[in-house]
């Protein structure tokens, strides 16, 4: 087994992954210490069927995660015109790819006793902590903001989680969640702060290179708190450390014009994220006016030469109609990639081929 431990992005103070503390007591977040072996297919479970197949890779601190698999990752990968290719990750047990990062952090809960979990989400995260703690059999209230497709709240509450619909913005919403976490009323399962989210996301990246047998030119990614961008980087890090990439793909970090806090900051050569008044975006899902690991998604953008695509709110419906219309029904925030990707095609900047992932299913902001 791998043993896990914590340390702190700001002051590298190291400590043993608690599940109270949620970050370091000088308010940084946590990262992972944690070096896995060399990336090679041959280390793949090919009797697993769920992401857990990767194992041998992942921080797993004992077999807590047999109680927990719901068969989650192991997504098709399928071209969906010329060179643009498309990861369903809606196809997982909550219908979004955030139950790559719930399964791993409810195991490592699981793993440390933990019997009642709180976690803030604009909805799918939500959705997928409250399904794998009520598959853990621990208890789970989740804080959604006001205006949450009424769908993911449905679902919320069908796992027998609490959902706390708050009178705020996302970003409120979440400090909210927060204070009670620092309550010790509960331990915050966050698909933000618990850096074994991470280790799920990138997962995708694993999947991909299994599947395809290389990696794409290009890795479209959707970024609001950046779980799935921060778990392609660690991804990208271990393979090319592996000596299994020619050349690192270009990843391209997509964000709404209507709120764009990472983007701005690119854009403009700063190092924090920039102070945006979010506006209402049907791109619900990534409308995060201040992320968490903001500075370090910029930097990862800076070292590694990513490309930023801008979503037009004006584009996600017929993009969300063009996706249907090829079989694949997603919910607006995908769409939303989608759309962002076909701007930048048009506009000539993309090169190669490109991988798309399909992150929510369609039923999911339904009423939108
Ligand atoms: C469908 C969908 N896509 C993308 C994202 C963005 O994820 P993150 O905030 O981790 O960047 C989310 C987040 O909830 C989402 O629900
Ligand atoms: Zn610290």
């Amino acid at each position: 087994m791998n043993q896990p431990v914590f340390r702190c992005s700001v002051c590298g103070r190291e400590s043993a992954p608690d599940a109270h503390a949620y970050c370091c007591s000088c308010g940084g977040a946590f990262e992972l210490a944690f070096e896995p072996p060399a990336f090679d297919l041959g280390g793949i479970d090919h009797s697993e069927w769920s992401l857990f197949r990767y194992r041998r890779f992942l921080p797993l601190p004992d077999n807590s995660w047999r109680d927990v698999t719901m068969g989650e990752g192991m997504t098709p990968a399928v071209r969906l015109d010329g060179d643009t290719w498309v990861k369903v990750d809606y196809a997982m047990p909550t219908l979004s790819f955030k139950d790559r990062g719930a399964a791993l952090v409810i195991a490592l809960c699981k793993s440390l006793g933990v019997r009642r979990v709180i976690q803030d989400s604009s909805g799918n995260a939500g959705n997928s902590i409250a399904a794998y703690a009520a598959r853990a059999g621990m208890e789970c209230e989740i804080f959604v903001p006001k205006g949450t497709s009424p769908g993911k709240i449905d679902m919320i509450r069908s796992y027998g989680a609490h959902v706390e619909v708050f009178d705020g913005t996302r970003d409120e919403t979440a400090e909210a969640c927060r204070a009670k976490a620092r309550a010790g009323e509960a331990a915050y399962a966050s698909h933000v702060f618990n850096p074994f989210f991470y280790q799920g996301t990138k997962t995708y990246v694993y999947e991909l290179y299994e599947q395809l047998g290389a990696l794409p030119d290009n890795l479209f990614v959707p970024v609001g708190n950046g779980t799935l961008y921060l778990g392609v980087h660690l991804a990208l890090d271990e393979l090319e450390k592996a000596g299994l990439l020619p050349r690192r793909p270009t990843v391209w970090a997509v964000q709404s014009e209507r709120c764009g806090p990472i983007l701005r900051a690119f854009t403009q050569g700063s190092d924090a994220p920039a102070d945006v008044r979010p506006v209402p975006t049907m791109a619900e899902g990534i409308a995060i006016g201040k992320p968490v690991r903001g500075a370090q998604i910029l930097r990862l953008m800076r070292t590694h030469g990513d490309r930023a695509a801008v979503i037009p709110e004006a584009d996600i419906l017929p993009a969300r109609k063009a996706l249907a219309g090829r079989g694949f029904f997603v919910e607006h925030t995908t769409a939303a990639t989608y759309a962002a990707y076909l701007a930048c095609r048009k506009a000539g900047l993309v090169q190669g081929t490109s991988v798309l992932p399909l992150c929510g299913a369609g039923l999911k902001s339904q009423g939108k």
